[in-house]
């Protein structure tokens, strides 16, 4: 019992921390793209959603001071850097995708539970506030982003 609970809280260390250890399989990676499955997932994500700029929530979001818009419309296709994206923060070392904002985005429709945006598997950050999802289980399925970090 007690091995087993120390192996587990060695799990646990070595998740928490292989982030930070990782070193970047890229020596020069500041010049380097984005990861061509994260980006495919990301506007397959961004496809499966609906853009609607009168929905209510968005008033509530003006209401406290931020500007909704359409941060995913500007997701481009083949050859961009979705490094770059409006909402998207990468690691600068490995280029792979660990923060997504896109609060106040104007955005509609479900999450399902396959949805792309889940394997996004270096995600530490993620904010899909003030945006008009219909009940889809985002709670239980984030537990599939093994980085993500607990508010
Ligand atoms: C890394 O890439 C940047 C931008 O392309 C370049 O300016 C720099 O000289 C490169 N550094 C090395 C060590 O190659
Ligand atoms: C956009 O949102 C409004 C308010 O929530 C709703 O009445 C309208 O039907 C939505 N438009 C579409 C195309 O779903
Ligand atoms: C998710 O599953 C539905 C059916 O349950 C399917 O129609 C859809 O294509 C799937 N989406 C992805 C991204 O696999």
């Amino acid at each position: 019992m007690g091995y087993l609970l120390r192996l587990s809280l060695c799990l646990l260390c070595l998740s928490l921390h292989s982030p930070l250890t990782t070193s970047s399989p890229y020596p020069n990676s500041s010049a380097q793209l984005c990861h061509e499955d994260e980006r495919f997932a990301m506007l397959e994500f961004k496809n499966s959603l609906a853009i609607n700029v009168s929905s209510s929530i968005s008033q509530a979001c003006a209401r406290r001071g931020q500007v909704p818009y359409a941060k995913t419309a500007s997701w481009k296709a083949a050859g961009s850097d979705c490094c770059q994206w409006d909402g998207v923060t990468c690691n600068p070392l490995t280029r792979h995708i660990i923060g997504l904002d896109l609060s106040c985005s104007e955005l509609q429709g479900t999450i399902p539970a396959n949805s792309t945006l889940f394997t996004l598997r270096h995600l530490r950050s993620l904010n899909l506030a003030f945006n008009d999802f219909y009940p889809s289980r985002i709670s239980p399925s984030s537990a599939r982003f093994p980085a993500l970090e607990t508010p």
